[in-house]
């Protein structure tokens, strides 16, 4: 419970303080035998470097509702804690999944829960360090750490995550990885908290070449070529149409879906090329939309990546 901030201590201590008084209350009404799954807060978090401190319900719901969370999901929960994640994503939304935590006991308390609660062949618990985790079959990483702990893990989803993977964070963003979504949720009687979501992006940077064949407005077949720059699902870059260097712009990548749009002049006619594709490797299959001062019209787009350049 080291270098814990003040407010994360002050919810510490109130949490401890909300369990000391539903353990008194359960110990004497709980059947024999369900006691021990009652965490001991201060027990149990007691040597860890991120104390056991449980997400309220309505964390949970915003983490849901913002990742869009569903049936098909196969959540990790990083720091499953009493497992209240997972096991609300196999029972609100009939996803499967399993969670990690370093601590024997709560790892314990976790698949009680899930058994006493009929979902413990869809949610399993695993006595794991977070960063030892195998998480690449993840569509749905949820967690609730300390700031520098998910900065630490940010190499690791990124880079072993699908594309379209979801992320949600309770109260601690990914630095500059500008999250897709927020949401502050204030939940009676508890310390306001806040979600953050993102979309593991594919990797689209490198050196792209496509021809575009539509005789209207650009030659026969018209080579194109773009250099493509990317931070995070943000890209940025250059395209050369008919010899001339055009920036691109509403650069990005949501997941494998990428969209950009270019905007050059073609004898004295200025045209808009919107694109839209899915990323596979080095290849992008799509449409392009052609706009501007031309009738718009959508026809196939298929762009090659040169694999040197990735
Ligand atoms: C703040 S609690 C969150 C519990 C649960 N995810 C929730 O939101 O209700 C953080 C949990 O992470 C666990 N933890 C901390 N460091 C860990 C690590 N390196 N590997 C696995 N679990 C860890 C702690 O034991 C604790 O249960």
């Amino acid at each position: 419970m080291t270098n814990l901030p003040g407010r994360r201590m002050c919810r510490f201590i109130s949490v401890f303080l909300t369990a000391f008084v539903l353990m008194s209350a359960a110990s004497l009404s709980a059947p024999a035998g369900a006691q021990e799954v009652t965490p001991d807060v201060e027990e149990i978090s007691d040597g860890l470097d991120v104390p056991f401190v449980p997400s309220h319900a309505d964390v949970l719901k915003t983490m849901f509702e913002l990742t869009k969370a569903n049936k098909d999901d196969y959540v990790i929960d990083l720091g499953s804690g009493d497992g209240r994640i997972v096991i609300a994503a196999v029972k609100w939304l009939g996803a499967q999944g399993f969670g990690v935590d370093l601590n024997t006991k709560l790892v314990d308390i976790a698949n009680k829960r899930a058994q006493q609660q009929g979902v413990a062949d869809r949610a399993k618990f695993h006595v794991r360090d977070i960063f030892q985790t195998d998480i690449s079959k993840a569509s749905l990483v949820t967690m609730y750490l300390l700031p520098d702990i998910v900065l630490q893990l940010r190499p690791k989803l990124l880079s072993t995550l699908k594309p379209g993977t979801r992320i949600a964070s309770h109260d601690y963003h990914l630095g500059d990885w500008r999250p897709d979504h927020m949401r502050v949720v204030d939940s009676q009687g508890e310390e306001r908290s806040i979600v953050y979501a993102w979309t593991v992006p594919a990797k689209v940077a490198g050196k792209w070449t496509w021809d575009i064949a539509f005789s209207s407005y650009f030659n026969a077949v018209t080579p194109m070529q773009a250099d493509i720059e990317q931070r995070y699902q943000d890209l940025y870059g250059k395209m050369v149409v008919n010899g001339a260097v055009v920036p691109v712009r509403a650069a990005g990548v949501d997941g494998t879906k990428v969209s950009f749009t270019v905007t050059s002049e073609i004898d004295d006619v200025v045209v808009d090329q919107t694109y839209t594709g899915t990323i596979s490797g080095d290849e992008i299959t799509g449409t392009v939309r052609l706009s501007g001062s031309v009738k718009p019209v959508e026809i196939p787009w298929r762009a090659r990546r040169q694999p040197a350049s990735r």
